[in-house]
């Protein structure tokens, strides 16, 4: 199918100036509608950082061993403490550790400046890099080089983001930490944080400014106590998604999720159907996510026969719901014309993977694979990075343990995704901000001025919209 052109209303495509804004579940809102995929060649903090600060959100995957839950907290971590407005938890030092200690602990955290506390938890100074030049006994404490407190500016109890920035710009300070009565660290505002804010406008945040994240935690084993970790690490949205969402075991995993974190965010999936979407919504899902089968890594249709086209799933499950319940339109999208199809036959959001594979933040080596030009018949090397469906026997693998997996005949498992290798293009942000400007010229084409007003008027008259094709106009439309 095409969809037919209206009579466009609007004077620029330019994504600042249309209204993208999309829900990603009942209460978390995105100012731009893409997700993306909880893979683990996909999405790790790089990949979530740049969606966030783009306006979407990404999803840690949970390709990590059993048991093994530290790894994702600290890809958790590593989104939360990347951007901030205030900073809760900054990284603090011991007045008494020695110069050495301080250095390795700027180096293992990427952070330059640490707030030096003493033995009470007591606001005592700050220590930056610089403090540390040209030192030559390490074994110094940190007391001696810090800036101490009669030589800071601070501030008492909580502030307002644009409060402190003007006290920063008033007392020419690049930090701003926080104290309570007693003089105990509560905050840190720092400026390069306030300019990467401004920089930033539809970046998606928490209540403290910080980048918003989700993760997957899956139906069986840790999954609770994962869980419990991941929102104690301050992750937005919990995903727990299977290939078969529409199941027991789900509804088990749901059940048991929602008694334990009433208030947690958790988007359920996978399902294909108006009863599966239902059946999801029913207990208790924030949202719901559709596709089963369409995914660039995954075998499931081929290997079982099994699944739903992905714009009759995404319309079935809306009918299924109706308006109230978010819909995340899940795998499929190799051209950036199908994010506005996806949006408007159901999803709110849509989730990508292979569409962010081979990026510089998508996580897995670079490997230089010879290719033939075919003009010439010449080998060049060319660099790839490999996408993996989780449901492959090389992601099945990497899951278990050493032990186990020699134990256990992988073959038996019954693999349901496959490793492609995708050539190397650049970065996510540039792939995230193309897909965007073409979603701002399907709203013009669709004679709509935002996002939601197309889905409105495709909603009240979609044969106005589609035209079915036949197999000459397929090759015409899409054949390259
Ligand atoms: P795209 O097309 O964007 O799809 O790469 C991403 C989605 O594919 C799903 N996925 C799988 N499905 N077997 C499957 O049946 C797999 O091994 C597999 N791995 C990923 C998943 O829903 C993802 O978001």
């Amino acid at each position: 199918m095409l969809l037919v052109p209206q009579c466009s209303v609007i004077e620029s495509r330019d994504p600042s100036r249309v209204d993208l804004r999309a829900r990603l579940t009942k209460r978390l809102h995105l100012a731009r509608p893409i997700v993306s995929a909880n893979m683990d060649t996909v999405t790790r903090a790089p990949m979530a950082i740049v969606m966030a600060e783009e306006g979407g959100i990404g999803i840690i995957d949970r390709g990590y061993r059993p048991g093994d839950i530290e790894p994702q907290v600290r890809e958790v971590l590593q989104v939360k403490r990347t951007q901030h407005g205030i900073v809760r938890d900054p990284r603090t030092i011991d007045d008494n550790a020695t110069l050495a200690e301080a250095a390795a602990a700027m180096i293992q955290s990427g952070i330059g400046t640490l707030v030096v506390v003493d033995a009470h938890g007591k606001l005592a100074g700050l220590l930056t890099e610089r403090d540390l030049r040209f030192v030559t006994d390490s074994t110094r404490r940190v007391r001696e080089r810090m800036t101490a407190l009669d030589r800071l500016v601070l501030y008492e109890g909580d502030i307002s983001l644009p409060d402190a920035e003007r006290l920063m710009v008033e007392r020419k300070v690049k930090k701003l930490p926080l104290v309570d009565r007693d003089g105990r660290l509560i905050g840190l505002v720092t400026s390069r944080d306030l300019v990467r804010q401004r920089r930033l406008p539809f970046a998606t945040r928490d209540d403290n400014g910080r980048l918003r994240v989700g993760a997957a935690i899956g139906a069986r084993g840790d999954y609770l106590e994962r869980a419990a970790e991941l929102l104690r690490a301050g992750v937005d949205v919990l995903v727990i998604d299977i290939a078969h969402g529409h199941s027991v075991v789900m509804e088990r995993a749901l059940a048991a999720v929602r008694a334990r974190f009433p208030d947690a965010e958790v988007i359920a999936g996978n399902v294909a159907t108006a009863e599966g979407a239902r059946f999801l919504d029913d207990r208790g899902a924030s949202a719901v996510k559709v596709g089963i089968g369409p995914g660039g890594g995954c075998t499931t249709r081929i290997t079982t026969s099994f699944g739903v086209p992905q714009l009759q799933a995404l319309a079935d499950c809306r009918e299924g719901v109706g308006d109230d319940v978010p819909i995340i339109a899940d795998g499929g999208i190799k051209r950036h014309g199908s994010v506005a199809e996806a949006l408007l036959f159901g999803g709110d959001t849509v989730m990508l993977g292979s569409a962010f594979a081979g990026t510089r933040e998508s996580p897995g080596e670079i490997v230089q694979k010879p290719v033939v030009v075919p003009e010439s018949q010449k080998t060049v090397k060319v660099p790839f990075k490999v996408l993996r469906g989780m449901a492959s026997l090389e992601a099945i693998k990497d899951r278990l343990d050493v032990e186990e997996a020699d134990l256990v005949d992988l073959q038996a498992l019954g693999a349901e995704g496959m490793e492609v290798s995708v050539p190397l293009r650049g970065s996510a942000r540039t792939v995230f901000q193309d897909m965007m400007k073409h979603l701002c010229s399907s709203i013009s084409y669709g004679g709509a001025d935002s996002l939601e007003d197309l889905r409105r008027r495709f909603r009240a008259d979609p044969h106005r919209y589609v035209v079915r094709l036949s197999e000459a106009s397929r090759r015409e439309s899409y054949e390259r």
